[in-house]
C-alpha cells in the first residue's frame, strides 16, 4: 500500500510542521504530546489497519523533527504484517514474550529470536520483519524508536521508507546478528573523557538485569552506567542505574532522546534555564524526553535501585559540553542547586516515608568523592 503524506506543500518559510508529522497525521492514530507518559503499558492506542495492530505515535517535547518514537500492540497468538523500514529502528518491549523474524529480502535466510519485557534490540534498516505475540492470553506492547523525522525532512517521500524494493548487498542479519553484545573499550570522540567502555550488539536480554555497568562519577550521586552502541548504526543509547534516596546533577543537551524507565520509581525535574520546573513522576515504562537544553535531573524516590534508559538522538543533536572546562555551563554541581530540589526531594521522600542518604558533604564540597561513599555503604 502507498504511503502518502497529505498534500500540503512540504516547503513552506520557517514551518515547524515538518513531512513526519503531515505523515503521522494521515495514519489516524493518537499522536501523544506534552513532558512525559506516564506509562508505555496504558497510554491510549487506536486500530492502524494497514499494521493491523493498536498504536500510538509519541510526540514529546523536544523530540520534533528529530526522533520517532511509536508505542505498537499485538494481540495474543497474532503476528503483525511483515514490513520493511528504510532506517534502523530500536524496540525496547514494554510487556509481554514474544518472537522478531528478520530478513533482508527475497530468499535470503530468516533469522528469528526471542524476547520478553525489558528487551532491547536492534531491527537493522532495509529488512523485512514480522513482530510475533508468543503469548495465548496476553497482548504485547513495544516501544520504536528512529531517526525517522529527520530522515523525512531531508528525503519527503513516504514511500522511499515502506517496502522499498531496494536490497541491501549485505544483509545485516547474515552470521550471529541476534548474539550476545559484547564489551568494547575505545577512546572516547570526546577529547578529555579518555577510554571509555561501551557494549556493542544488536540484543540487549533484559535491561531491568542488565549488571554490566561502568561508575560514572561525572554525574553524581554514585550511579554507574552502561553506554551502547549498535553494529553498523549510528543509533546508540546508554542506560544509569542509582540507588534508592540519592539523585543525580542537573544537566542539559540537545533534544529527541527517550528515556524509558525499566525499574524504580523517582521523578525527574525540567526546566528551561531560569523559566518554571516540571516535575515528571516516572515508574516502571514511563517515558521522558528533556526538551531541547533544558536542565533536567533525575530523583530516585523509591526503595530500591532505579535505572533509566536513554535512547540517544543523533550525533548532530547531542548538544553535550561535558569536556571539564564546559562542564559548569551546561551542569549544576549540588554546592550551586536551587534549595527547591534538595526541598522537593525531602517532601516527596517524606510522602513515602523514608529520607534522603545524600551526604551532607556533597552539598558543601564540589570535589566530593562519591566512589569512596558509596563504598562505605
Ligand atoms: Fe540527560
Amino acid at each position: 500500500m502507498a504511503e502518502a503524506a497529505n498534500k500540503e506543500p512540504v516547503i513552506s518559510m520557517w514551518s515547524k510542521e515538518f513531512t513526519y508529522d503531515r505523515w503521522m497525521k494521515t495514519k489516524g492514530i493518537p499522536i501523544h504530546t506534552g513532558y512525559y507518559i506516564e506509562d508505555l503499558r496504558t497510554v491510549e492506542l487506536e486500530w492502524w489497519e494497514e499494521r493491523q495492530c493498536k498504536a500510538a505515535f509519541i510526540q514529546l517535547l523536544g523530540q520534533e523533527g528529530v526522533t520517532s518514537a511509536r508505542v505498537t500492540e499485538i494481540a495474543p497468538g497474532k503476528s503483525l504484517p511483515p514490513v520493511k523500514f528504510a532506517l534502523d529502528e530500536l524496540v525496547y518491549v514494554c510487556s509481554g514474550r514474544g518472537l522478531t523474524t528478520v530478513w533482508a529480502g527475497e530468499g535470503k535466510a530468516k533469522k528469528s529470536f526471542e524476547w520478553q519485557e525489558h528487551a532491547l534490540y536492534l531491527v537493522p534498516r532495509n529488512h523485512w520483519h514480522v513482530f510475533s505475540n508468543m503469548q495465548g492470553d496476553k497482548p504485547i506492547r513495544l516501544f520504536h524508536y528512529s531517526y525517522m523525522p529527520m530522515a523525512m525532512s531531508a528525503l519527503p517521500e513516504p514511500d522511499m521508507y515502506f517496502n522499498n524494493p531496494y536490497e541491501p548487498k549485505n544483509g545485516a542479519s547474515e552470521g550471529d546478528f541476534y548474539s550476545e553484545a559484547k564489551m568494547v573499550q575505545a577512546k572516547d570522540a570526546d577529547e578529555g573523557l579518555g577510554m571509555r567502555a561501551f557494549w556493542y550488539g544488536n540484543f540487549f536480554p533484559d535491561m531491568r538485569a542488565w549488571n554490566k555497568l561502568d561508575a560514572n562519577e561525572r554525574r553524581g550521586a554514585g550511579g554507574k552506567s552502561v553506554f551502547i552502541q549498535f553494529p553498523n548504526s549510528e543509533l546508540t543509547a546508554h542506560m544509569s542505574v542509582f540507588a534508592p534516596k540519592t539523585y543525580k546533577k542537573a544537566h542539559r543537551h540537545g533534544p529527541g532522546r527517550a528515556i524509558i524507565i525499566p525499574a524504580g520509581e523517582g521523578y525527574s525535574i525540567m526546566w528551561e534555564e531560569g523559566k518554571e520546573k516540571i516535575v515528571c513522576p516516572w515508574h516502571e515504562c514511563s517515558m521522558v524526553t528533556p526538551p531541547n537544553k533544558w536542565f533536567h535531573q533525575h530523583f530516585n524516590a523509591g526503595g530500591d535501585m532505579a535505572r533509566y534508559l536513554a535512547l540517544h538522538p543523533p550525533m548532530q543533536f547531542h548538544g553535550h559540553a561535558e569536556k571539564v572546562e564546559d562542564r559548569a555551563k551546561d551542569q549544576i554541581e549540588y554546592t550551586q542547586e536551587d534549595p527547591y530540589v534538595r526541598e522537593k526531594f525531602a517532601e516527596e521522600l517524606g510522602k513515602r516515608g523514608i529520607k534522603s542518604i545524600m551526604p551532607d558533604e556533597c552539598y558543601t564540597n564540589p570535589g566530593y568523592e562519591w566512589s569512596k561513599a558509596m563504598g562505605k555503604q
